[in-house]
């Protein structure tokens, strides 16, 4: 009696969920329809939590069981990463830049043609961010990410005047000295390299914290493997305040290990409560909790220091960027009552966060993509001797080089490298709900319903009506043109012609370094079609901070060094030694490492908040310039 009563409420529960679906699904299909543009119709909306975490369990079993008669567009974009995996092919099959995705609960529209797009990111209101996506990164405090409307002005104006040319100077400077340190690490410290890097994007990682840190917020930390010893023998100057391996008082971690424990770990902070962090039962979750608390001290303690700084009228004119937003706020010499410390701490762990995987992973990939590709890599070289014209590197300045590096092959690696690996595959948009939206495409009008997401697709840096292949050289082995890595294709004799066109901010406070860059030395894309740190009002605000980071990072490893994968799991040093340099069989050996380096990239790839090789890695080589062992064709 009691089991049929509880499995005819169990059997009605899900007939009701499955009606309330399939009539959800019918009303999402009927509305995405009156858009005009193709309809995909998907059971699932993709990046539903429950979706995201089970995935990987499902789409075995459908590509298993499901009749090829049913498969199509719609299980390709089942898998969350299919504007990287699959590129601009969904819309090729769809004969559209822009379609829609109907599923139970969710509409959601992914573009890949940069007129529209264009439209998208210039109308701030029409197609504001989805909120909800982003609440996990308040952790500290409301900030300019996690914000829209008046709120967002109000933080990005906050934020925006930090980013000057003094800041990029200290990043220049910052990176340089992290090179050195990185380098020692990767070459040894004899600096003669040929030493196996099992997991560049380890250090790759710590590299772009410890830069973060530097520029960010003055804290110059010291290297693992540097603990100790007297390094980089420049300024010997006063702040090393938190940087070293010791707990100083008050505190249970160091200031390296709070940093890298919170942000490696992040993810645990966006999927459990705060609060129950540290009563979790995993070491993991009780870790991160702890460093959350840490980190947090120690931006107490910098705005402590910083705050008496400007009481007793020292002027340390604020370069780094937590100094800046402290000064600019008004929140010390109590002119300014509206910023609370809230806002200084939010603002100051988003700018930290999205500064450090992003740049980590550009340049991560640009190593093994460089690796993979000896002529750029040559040609990258030459470059950089030709910029610097054989300075050592304590010469180097940001006001006289970096517009030199931006405007060659170093800025076309960093933007091929992005155009290839987006960090952010789908950059999330929305429509506010009752209010549909009107987008042009091709002198058609699309009606986007209201309350429904909105994606700019990574696919379009592979859209070949963006992307043309080189004129006279065909490809030979099948790959698609769009599909290669070619910074090339970025060097053009063809100079940029037509007119910058940036948005118009009501208020220039608002808008950052974020004006006309484009060296005119360089390859122009339509404008909308190259996104990699978005576009509009809410592109990137660190953009100019990344490219003097990468760039400078790439001339300091390649004034010295060359790159290649390592062969370790193919062949050992003895037997490599044994085979002649340039012959056949080095090249066999090293086609496997590059095959396998393929293989990872295509397909071991996926985003927990960017695009990341997961549980693999590629290992490199660092060796001098001459003593490649795989010698350059
Ligand atoms: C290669 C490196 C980088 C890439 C590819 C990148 C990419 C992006 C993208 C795609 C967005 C828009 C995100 C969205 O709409 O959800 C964004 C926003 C942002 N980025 Fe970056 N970023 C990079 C480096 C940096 C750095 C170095 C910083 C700071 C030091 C930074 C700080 C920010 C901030 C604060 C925003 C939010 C801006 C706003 O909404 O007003 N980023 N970035
Ligand atoms: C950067 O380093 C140079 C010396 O190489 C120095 O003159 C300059 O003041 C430094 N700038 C910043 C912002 O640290
Ligand atoms: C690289 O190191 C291996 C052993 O560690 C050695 O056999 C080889 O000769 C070295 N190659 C160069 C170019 O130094
Ligand atoms: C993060 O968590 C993993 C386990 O999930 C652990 O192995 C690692 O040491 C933690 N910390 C860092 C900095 O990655
Ligand atoms: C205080 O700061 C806020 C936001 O930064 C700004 O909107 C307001 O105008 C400022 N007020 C004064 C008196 O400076
Ligand atoms: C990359 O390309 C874009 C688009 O043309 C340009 O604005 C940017 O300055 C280039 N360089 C770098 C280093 O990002």
């Amino acid at each position: 009696m009691v089991v049929t009563l509880i499995v005819t409420a169990v059997a009605a529960v899900v007939v009701y969920e499955f009606m309330w679906r399939y009539l959800a699904l019918r009303r999402n299909i009927a509305l995405a329809k009156t858009s005009g543009l193709p309809v995909v119709v998907s059971p699932w909306n993709l990046f539903s939590l429950l979706w995201l975490s089970t995935y990987k369990l499902w789409t075995p079993l459908l590509h298993r069981f499901l009749p090829a008669s049913l498969m199509g567009t719609w299980t390709d974009l089942l898998h969350p990463e299919w504007g990287y995996n699959r590129g601009h092919e969904p819309f090729e099959k769809l004969g559209s830049d822009a379609f829609i995705v109907a599923s139970p609960t969710r509409i959601s529209t992914y573009v890949a043609d940069a007129e529209a797009i264009n439209q998208i990111t210039s109308r701030r209101n029409d197609f504001p961010k989805p909120l909800e996506m982003y609440t996990s990164l308040d952790i500290y405090g409301k900030n300019l990410v996690t914000t829209e409307g008046a709120d967002w002005r109000v933080h990005r104006k906050l934020v925006a005047p930090s980013f000057g040319e003094k800041n990029n100077e200290l990043v220049f400077n910052e990176t340089l000295h992290h090179a050195r340190s990185m380098l020692g690490l990767w070459a040894g410290p004899d600096g003669r390299g040929n030493l196996t890097v099992t997991d560049p994007s380890v250090t790759a990682m710590n590299f772009a914290l410890y830069i973060i840190s530097g520029a960010g917020f003055d804290v110059r930390v010291v290297w693992p493997h540097e603990e100790g010893k007297k390094v980089n023998e420049e300024q010997g100057e006063d702040r090393a305040v938190f940087g070293g391996s010791k707990t100083p008082p008050g505190h249970t971690m160091n200031y390296r290990e709070a940093l890298s424990q919170l942000l490696h770990n992040i993810t645990w902070t966006q999927i459990i409560p705060l609060n129950w962090l540290p009563k979790s039962p995993f070491k993991v979750h009780r870790t991160v909790g702890e460093a959350v608390g840490e980190w947090g001290k120690y931006m107490d303690e910098i705005y402590e220091i910083k705050k008496a700084q400007v009481a007793s009228g020292e002027n340390k004119a604020g370069m780094d960027l937590f100094d800046s937003l402290i000064r600019g706020s008004g929140i010390l010499d109590k002119k300014n009552t509206t910023t609370t410390k809230s806002d200084l701490l939010g603002n100051a762990f988003v700018v930290m966060l999205a500064g450090h995987e992003t740049t980590a992973n550009t340049l991560h990939f640009s190593m093994i993509f460089l690796a993979m590709n000896w002529a750029s890599q040559r040609r990258l070289q030459e470059d950089v001797d030709r910029i610097f014209d054989s300075k050592p590197m304590s010469e180097w300045k940001y006001e006289e080089h970096f517009q030199k590096l931006f405007g060659g092959v170093p800025a076309a690696v960093m933007n091929e490298t992005l155009r290839l690996l987006q960090p952010i595959v789908n950059i999330p948009k929305s429509t506010p709900p009752g209010r549909p939206q009107q987008l042009t495409i091709g002198g058609q009008q699309h009606t986007i319903p209201g309350g429904s997401h909105v994606f700019l697709s990574a696919a379009i840096h592979r859209n070949p009506k963006y992307w043309p292949p080189p004129a006279n050289e065909p490809s030979t082995d099948g790959i698609k043109d769009v599909d290669r890595f070619r910074p090339e294709r970025w060097l053009t004799e063809t100079k940029a012609t037509d007119q910058f066109v940036d948005i118009n901010y009501d208020d220039e406070e608002l808008r950052g370094p974020s004006g006309e860059d484009t060296s005119a030395q360089l390859f122009k894309p339509v404008k909308g079609s190259y996104i990699p740190f978005s576009d509009g009002f809410r592109s990137c605000i660190g953009r100019r901070f990344a490219q003097v980071e990468i760039l400078a990072v790439l001339a300091a490893i390649f004034s010295q060094y060359s790159v290649e994968l390592a062969v370790d799991d193919f062949a050992s040093d003895e037997e490599v030694e044994r085979m002649p340099k340039g012959g056949k069989e080095r090249k066999e050996v090293y086609e496997k490492a590059v095959q396998r380096a393929n293989d990872f990239l295509k397909n071991k790839v996926a985003s927990i908040i960017t695009l990341q090789l997961r549980g693999v890695s590629i290992p490199i080589r660092l060796v001098r310039r001459g003593e490649e062992r795989f010698a350059f064709d």
